[in-house]
C-alpha cells in the first residue's frame, strides 16, 4: 500500500483499504469510528460492533496487511467496513523524533480531522467514535528523548481531543460545542466517545512515564468532555488491566501464570472482554453513563488498592492518659 497525504479539506481522500466511494445511500445503520482497528483490541470492537450492527470506518497505521485481511474477512464487499490508514503524530513531530532517533520519517502527512471527515463522508453519518490506537511505550525515562516523549504525548493526548473534537463539530449542530446549552443533535451525529485508557492511569506498570501520563490525562479528558459536550455527547473511558493483546501476546516472556496467580480472575483479559465493554458503553444500555471510566482487568486494579488503613487501637498508656 502506498502512502498518500491526506488532504485538508471537507472531502478528503485518506489511504484506504476496501471499499472508499464517496457517499453510499440512506442507510439508517449507525456508523462507528474505531481508531486501531488493525491493533488485537481494536479488532475485537470492530467484529463486535458489526455483530451489533453497526457500520464501521476503522484506522489503522502501519500494519496494513492486518487491516485487508480484517476487511476480507468481516467484509469483502466493503459495504460495512472501510478502513483509513492514520498516524496519530503530525509530520513536524515525527520529523523532531527522527531527527534525535538518527531515522527517517514517514512523509505521510496523516490528520485526524481528515480521517473523521472521510468517515462520514463514507457513511453520511457517525454516531460512535471508539479511540482504540495509541503507542505503546516501554522506553525508560533516562533513555528517551524529549521528541520521543512528545511522540507518544501527542498521540495519546493530542490526537484523541483533535478526533473528539472533529467528530462532535463535524456531525452536531453549531450550538453543541457551544458554550450555550441548550445543545441540539441531529440524526446520525455523534452520540458516545469511548476512549481506551489503561489500568496505568492509576498504576504503575511497565510501560513508559510518557505512556503513563498520556493514560491518565485521557482520563482526566474523558470527564472534562462528557461534562462540556453533555447532554449530546457521553464520553467514557475503558480501562484494560492485562490483555492478551498487542506487544503482550507477541512477547513469549510475557508473564501469562504470574498474572494469572495475581488477578482475581484468574486469567488475563482478551480483546473481546475489552470490546464487550465499548459495546456497552457506546450502546443505549449505557444511555445514563457519562464521564466514567471502566475497568476491564479481572479486577487487578481492586486487588492493588491498598486496603484502608486500620485505625490504630490507642495503647494502654494513652487510655489511662485521656481518663
Ligand atoms: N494490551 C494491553 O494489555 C493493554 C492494557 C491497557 C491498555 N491497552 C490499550 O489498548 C489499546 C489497544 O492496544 P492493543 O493491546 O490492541 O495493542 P495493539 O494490538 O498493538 O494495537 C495498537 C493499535 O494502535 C495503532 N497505532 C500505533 N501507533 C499509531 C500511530 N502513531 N498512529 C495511529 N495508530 C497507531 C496500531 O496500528 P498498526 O498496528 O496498524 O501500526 C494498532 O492498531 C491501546 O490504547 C493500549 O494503550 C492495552
Amino acid at each position: 500500500m502506498t502512502s498518500q497525504p491526506a488532504a485538508r479539506t471537507a472531502a478528503p481522500s485518506p489511504t484506504t483499504v476496501g471499499s472508499a466511494s464517496a457517499s453510499q445511500p440512506a442507510d439508517d445503520r449507525p456508523v462507528a469510528l474505531i481508531t486501531g482497528g488493525s491493533g488485537d483490541i481494536g479488532a475485537a470492537a470492530i467484529e463486535r460492533l458489526l455483530l451489533d450492527g453497526y457500520r464501521i470506518a476503522a484506522t489503522y497505521h502501519r500494519n496494513a496487511d492486518r487491516a485487508a485481511a480484517l476487511q476480507r474477512r468481516l467484509d469483502p464487499n466493503g459495504d460495512r467496513l472501510t478502513f483509513y490508514r492514520l498516524d496519530l503524530v503530525p509530520r513536524n513531530v515525527r520529523e523532531a523524533a527522527a531527527r534525535t532517533d538518527g531515522g527517517a520519517a514517514d512523509d505521510q502527512d496523516d490528520d485526524v480531522e481528515a480521517v473523521v471527515a472521510a468517515a462520514v463522508s463514507r457513511f453520511g453519518r457517525l454516531d460512535a467514535l471508539v479511540h482504540c490506537a495509541a503507542i505503546i511505550d516501554t522506553t525508560p525515562l533516562w533513555q528517551a528523548t524529549a521528541a520521543q516523549i512528545d511522540t507518544v504525548l501527542h498521540a495519546g493526548i493530542t490526537a484523541p481531543l483533535l478526533l473528539v473534537r472533529a467528530a462532535a463539530s463535524l456531525t452536531t449542530q453549531p450550538s453543541l460545542v457551544s458554550e450555550d446549552p441548550p445543545h441540539e443533535t441531529r440524526r446520525g451525529s455523534l452520540r458516545s466517545v469511548v476512549v481506551v485508557t489503561s489500568v496505568a492511569e492509576r498504576f504503575i506498570g511497565p510501560d513508559s512515564a510518557a505512556y503513563h501520563a498520556s493514560k491518565a490525562a485521557l482520563a482526566a479528558i474523558t470527564r472534562y468532555l462528557a461534562c462540556h459536550l453533555a447532554p449530546g455527547i457521553r464520553v467514557n473511558a475503558v480501562a484494560p488491566g492485562a490483555i492478551d493483546s498487542g506487544p503482550n501476546a507477541a512477547d513469549p516472556h510475557w508473564p501469562r501464570r504470574m498474572l494469572s496467580a495475581r488477578i482475581p480472575a484468574a486469567r488475563p483479559g482478551t480483546p473481546a472482554d475489552v470490546a464487550d465493554a465499548i459495546a456497552y458503553l457506546v450502546s443505549p444500555h449505557a444511555a445514563y453513563v457519562t464521564g466514567h471510566t471502566l475497568y476491564v482487568d479481572g479486577g487487578l486494579s481492586a486487588s492493588l488498592t491498598p486496603p484502608p488503613a486500620r485505625a490504630r487501637s490507642a495503647t494502654a498508656d494513652e487510655r489511662n492518659a485521656s481518663r
